[in-house]
Parts: C-alpha cells; sequence; structure tokens
C-alpha cells in the first residue's frame, strides 16, 4: 500500500514548508515538491498542516489505582488518542508490590494484546525492591526495550518509595542507560497534611489541593534532582505543575546537568478554583500534583516556550465521576486520582498555545511530538517527518472548529476537563505506519493494527524495524 499526501503545509520542530509525502511499506520514503510517483491512495492536504503523529510519554491505561481501575483500556484510550493525533505513546506498567519485573511485563503485555490501536511503549515504575524485583532485573529491562525507570516520590501506603529504592534505582540507571522520572511531591508531609485535615472534618475536594501545596513538589523536585547528581543519572520529571518545581529544574539545565521535566495540558487551563465547584464537581480536577492557583499558569507557557520544561503530555488516568469519583464522596483522600485528556492535547496546546501567540508552530510539534520522542528512545523512528522514519502522520485542518464534550469524546469517561471548549484546529486524517487510522469522524482501522516498540536506551537513536507485534 502506497499512499502520497499531497501539498500539505509540512511542520516538523525544525521546518516549515508545503510538499508532498510519498508512503510506501509503512516508512516515509521520498519528499518533495510536486512529486511525480503513482500511488495506491492520495490524500489531498492543500491547506492542511501535515504534523508527525503526537507522542504522549505519559499515560495509564488499565491500571489498579485508588481502589478502582482506570476506566480507559488500551483499546479505548488509544482509539481516543488517535482521534487526538496521538500515534504512539509510553504507558505505565506498575510493579505490583512483592512482584517481579518479568511478571509485571507479562501482566501490562496481556493488558494489551490485540487491542492497540497505536504504537506503544512501557516505562517500569519500580514500587519495591525489597520483596520484589531485584536490582539484576531491572538492570535486564533495557535490553528488553524498556528504557525508563519511574519513581514514586508521593502515595505514601501505595505507590511511594523510599529515598533507598529511589536512589539504588537512579544507581541501576546510570549504569544500564535508562532514564529515570519522578513523580516529584514529598509523599511523607503530604501523608500528615492529609491525616490533619481528616481529623479536623475536612473532606471536600478541595482539601486535596490544600493538602499538596506547592512547596512539597518544590522540595521533592530539589532532592530527585540532587540525588540523580550523585548517581550519574539522568532525570525527567513528570507532570510539573508550579514555579516551585520549574526553579530548580530551570536551575539545574541552566548549570548543564542532566535534567529534563514535563508538564500536562491540564495545568494550563485547570486552576484550583475548579475543585470548589458543588455538588461534588470539583472531584472531576482531583488528580496529583493538583490544580494550582492560576498564576502558575503564565510560568509554565513560559517554561514550555524556554525549554525549561521540554515535553507537554496529558497523564491521562480517566475515571468515571459516577462511580468512581464518587468513592471519596465523603472523604477526598479516597477521589482516585486523575483526569482524563490524551484525545485533547494537540487541539487545546495549537488553540491557547499556537492561536493564542504563545509558542510556534515548530515548538508544539518538539513538545508535543519530537522531544518525547527524542527523551524516550523513539526518535527518529518517531517524532519527525522524514525519510526512512515511520509513517505516523497527522493532516491537521487549522480551519475546523469544534467543541470539545464527553458527548463526543473517545474516552469511556463521562467528563471532559476542557468540556464547552471551542478550539479551531483539529486532526482530520491520522496514519499509523501508512495505515489510515482516523478518517474524519471515523475510526478506520481495526484494534491490532498497533504496535510494542521496543525503545532505544536514553540518548540513543531507534531505526526502523524493532517493533514486534
Ligand atoms: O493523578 C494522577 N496524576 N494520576 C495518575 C498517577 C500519577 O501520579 O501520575
Ligand atoms: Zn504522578
Ligand atoms: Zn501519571
Amino acid at each position: 500500500m502506497s499512499i502520497l499526501i499531497k501539498g500539505g503545509r509540512v511542520i516538523t520542530a525544525a521546518d516549515d514548508y508545503t510538499g508532498d509525502i510519498y508512503v510506501e511499506d509503512e516508512r516515509i520514503s521520498l519528499i518533495g515538491e510536486s512529486l511525480d510517483v503513482q500511488a495506491d491512495r492520495t490524500i489531498d492536504a492543500s491547506g492542511k498542516y501535515v504534523l508527525p503523529g503526537g507522542v504522549d510519554p505519559h499515560t495509564h491505561l488499565d491500571m489498579p489505582f485508588g481502589g478502582t481501575v482506570t476506566i480507559d483500556d488500551v483499546e479505548s484510550g488509544q482509539t481516543s488518542a488517535a482521534f487526538g493525533g496521538t500515534t504512539c505513546h509510553v504507558d505505565f506498567i506498575i510493579q505490583p508490590q512483592g512482584s517481579s519485573f518479568a511478571d509485571a511485563v507479562e501482566e501490562w503485555r496481556g493488558k494489551a494484546d490485540r487491542k492497540q490501536v497505536i504504537d506503544m511503549g512501557y516505562h517500569m515504575a519500580v514500587t519495591d525492591l525489597k520483596e520484589g524485583g531485584t536490582l539484576e532485573e531491572l538492570a535486564s529491562l533495557p535490553d528488553q526495550g524498556i528504557t525508563s525507570y519511574k519513581l514514586f516520590m508521593a502515595y505514601k501506603g501505595a505507590l511511594m518509595v523510599d529515598d533507598e529504592t529511589l536512589f539504588k534505582t537512579m544507581e541501576v540507571a546510570a549504569e544500564t542507560g535508562a532514564l529515570v522520572m519522578v513523580h516529584a511531591e514529598n509523599g511523607d508531609a503530604i501523608d500528615v497534611l492529609v491525616k490533619e485535615a481528616l481529623a479536623a472534618g475536612h473532606t471536600e475536594p478541595k482539601y486535596h489541593a490544600l493538602t499538596r501545596p506547592p512547596e512539597t513538589e518544590g522540595e521533592a523536585t530539589n532532592r530527585a534532582i540532587q540525588l540523580a547528581r550523585v548517581a550519574g543519572s539522568p532525570l525527567y520529571v513528570v507532570h510539573v505543575s508550579c514555579a516551585e518545581s520549574v526553579e530548580p529544574i530551570q536551575l539545574a539545565r541552566e548549570k548543564g546537568w542532566n535534567v529534563w521535566g514535563e508538564t500536562c495540558t491540564q495545568y494550563f487551563f485547570v486552576d484550583y478554583t475548579f475543585l470548589e465547584r458543588p455538588e461534588f464537581e470539583g472531584a472531576k480536577y482531583v488528580y496529583t500534583p493538583p490544580p494550582r492557583d492560576k498564576a502558575n499558569q503564565d510560568v509554565l507557557w513560559n517554561a514550555v516556550r524556554t525549554d525549561t520544561l521540554s515535553a507537554i503530555s496529558t497523564d491521562h488516568c480517566a475515571f468515571l465521576w459516577d462511580g468512581q469519583k464518587t468513592i471519596g464522596k465523603d472523604d477526598f483522600s479516597k477521589i482516585p486520582n486523575g483526569g482524563p485528556g490524551l484525545e485533547n492535547r494537540l487541539q487545546m496546546i495549537h488553540e491557547f498555545g499556537v492561536r493564542g501567540g504563545r509558542i510556534s508552530l515548530n515548538r508544539m510539534v518538539d513538545l508535543l511530538s519530537t522531544n518525547p520522542a527524542k527523551l524516550f528512545g523513539l526518535y527518529p523512528r518517531k517524532g519527525t517527518i522524514a525519510v526512512g522514519s515511520d509513517a505516523d502522520i497527522v493532516v491537521f485542518d487549522p480551519e475546523k472548529r469544534v467543541t470539545i464534550s464527553a458527548a463526543t469524546h473517545h474516552s469511556k469517561s463521562d467528563y471532559n476537563l476542557y468540556e464547552g471548549t471551542e478550539v479551531t484546529g483539529s486532526p482530520e486524517v491520522v496514519l499509523l505506519r501508512g495505515n489510515v487510522l482516523v478518517e474524519g469522524d471515523e475510526l478506520v482501522a481495526s484494534p491490532g493494527v498497533g504496535q510494542f516498540v521496543a525503545r532505544a536506551k536514553f540518548g540513543q537513536e531507534l531505526r526502523a524495524a524493532a517493533a514486534v507485534a
């Protein structure tokens, strides 16, 4: 099957030109001006942007968490991603405490079996190096294409690790060429604040934020940066939400240390006041770190513009409001933490980042595709439009008007964080390795088209043909 994408405005992190793209055998084989080639199918992209497929480095599909399981499994989550122009993501395997890493990998691969709509890789969330996985086993993961380790510095009594586990994992990463990712919040201090709030009878959703002040994020970010320096490992701080965390990352990067950070779409749009919405509606916005004071939104826009923060993910961790979030109706600490968002990252960042004059189109591509691909060992197979790269391509209509709503999204969640937001610009055709996934409002491909991608080690490039179905 060959496809010719004709006359679109091709935008990568570095380039912006009008041209044709020829796709053969799942890869881009020719790029040029007015290509004279025969194709099985021609897509007229005149007046459209032609973008590399989005790479979302932070999602949670089919994950047990907070006394329940996230509502989107691999099929519904990836379908939602495809409609939003994301063609590859990296999900978290959570090592169950007491379990080996091999068992955890097998369990998570099983969840994806025959359900994959887009390509995916995995990070390994390390929860237990005492009764569960060994350091040797952890060290073997990068050779299996799982080239990043994640540690939760919060969620005491659940996923949180102590500094010993964090530091030992960093040492392994320094040896094996893995990237260390941290959820940076001081879980011990937060645990004290949560208990104090509940003892005082404070049960509403807003106490989720009031018991996780920004200083607890700043402290943990600082701690992780300093420990990574000692261990000699690269560090990536996930879901940065506030100035207290941006500042140490900025300092580290100015010093030339191997530190990167991401923020997520929701932190630009949802602020603390959303948690105060009546009738338990605030629970929709209970995710961690929590929505912050609005002043942080400009800090984050500035950070992504200046490369203090290098990626925007969704941290898609979807629950039903009615039936799952309600577990915490009488106790904010029991509300499952997380929100949906896989489908709307490109629309929202295009509307408010690019059309809002905050970042360029090239920088948008960098943040949503190229940088995540580079940091997580997927580039140049993913994250760009170049000869030899996978034909993961979004034909984006910059004039299409859409009102974002749970009534039309493809996640199984019964609410949308951006409900009612009007955007101009949306994906029209989405290709995964040359397979048309989405055309207008239709999912054209069947589950099973997506593949597991064995990622390259940190700092190394990934070339074609490393995928395993
Ligand atoms: O609230 C969130 N972010 N849920 C997902 C787990 C995590 O901390 O990333
Ligand atoms: Zn987290
Ligand atoms: Zn997360």
